[in-house]
């Protein structure tokens, strides 16, 4: 199993994507839930990609819709592709359909990248001081997210950290504007690994029998180069939820 600094992560596999959904769809209200009543908040970063899609979907229907505490939960997105809010391939986009304007979190706690910005590196700037403020963060200080959702590309790139990108060894900047050659919209935005790592959770969501290589690769060698073996929380705990097609050659996983 790999290890994160301090533990190692947890493998929950489910029989299909589905069951992904349903189970990490109440492992999100039971975050939320326990995060709300010891720091009186919740506060998540959304993956995008088409994975999490599901997911997103059940928390927005009943019964898990009510138990959410919405009008105490902080919604992020962990990156964005270059493009604006009404765009097919926007992450924002997808997550207002799934999710957003089908519960009651009040809009100002939904804090969006500005995909569509003229200026990539200013808003970027722009959603690291967003970020910092909700947060109170004082300067130079990393914000400590009680849930980041993240996908893996068949690449192993999270977010939009890809292989091979110099923003992997990005150590100062906790959001970047990245130009991701091998990506079909190569401007996308992202969260840099301190910011990430210094979660208090953070949660893959991967289905797919395409994902089941990197998924080995992954998990099978710790402190390979690969982005989503760099995902590595300080002091806080690794999940991956996957779907049993792409766990398939993994040797211990356990169902759920
Ligand atoms: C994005 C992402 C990206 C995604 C993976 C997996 O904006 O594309 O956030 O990192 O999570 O590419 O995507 P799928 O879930 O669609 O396979």
């Amino acid at each position: 199993m790999i290890t994160g600094m301090d533990q190692p992560a947890e493998i929950i596999v489910a029989d299909d994507p589905p069951a992904l959904a349903e189970a990490a769809a109440r492992a999100i209200v039971e975050l939320a839930r326990e995060a709300v009543a010891a720091r009186g908040r919740f506060t998540v970063a959304l993956a995008g990609g088409g994975t999490p899609r599901a997911t997103y979907e059940r928390l927005a229907q009943a019964p898990l819709r009510d138990r959410m505490p919405w009008d105490r939960t902080w919604v992020f997105f962990g990156d964005e592709r270059g493009v604006g809010p009404e765009h097919p391939d926007s992450n924002y986009r997808m997550a207002n359909q799934a999710l957003l304007t089908k519960v009651p979190i009040p809009s100002a706690q939904i804090a969006r990248i500005r995909g569509e910005a003229e200026d990539p590196e200013s808003a970027a700037v722009e959603y690291a001081r967003r970020v910092a403020e909700v947060f109170a963060c004082k300067r130079g200080e990393l914000p400590r997210f009680d849930l980041i959702l993240l996908g893996m590309g068949v690449d192993g790139h999270v977010a939009s950290l890809f292989p091979g990108s110099p923003v992997l060894k990005e150590v100062f900047r906790p959001v970047a504007a990245v130009h991701a050659a091998a990506a079909a919209l190569p401007q996308r935005f992202t969260f840099t690994f301190p910011l990430i790592n210094a979660a208090a959770r953070v949660t893959f969501l991967v289905a797919g029998p395409e994902k089941a290589k990197m998924v080995k690769a992954v998990l099978g060698e710790p402190g390979g180069g690969l982005p989503a073996s760099m995902v590595r929380p300080t002091d806080g705990r690794l999940t991956w939820r996957l779907d049993r097609p792409a766990a398939a050659l993994l040797k211990v996983a356990r169902s759920r």
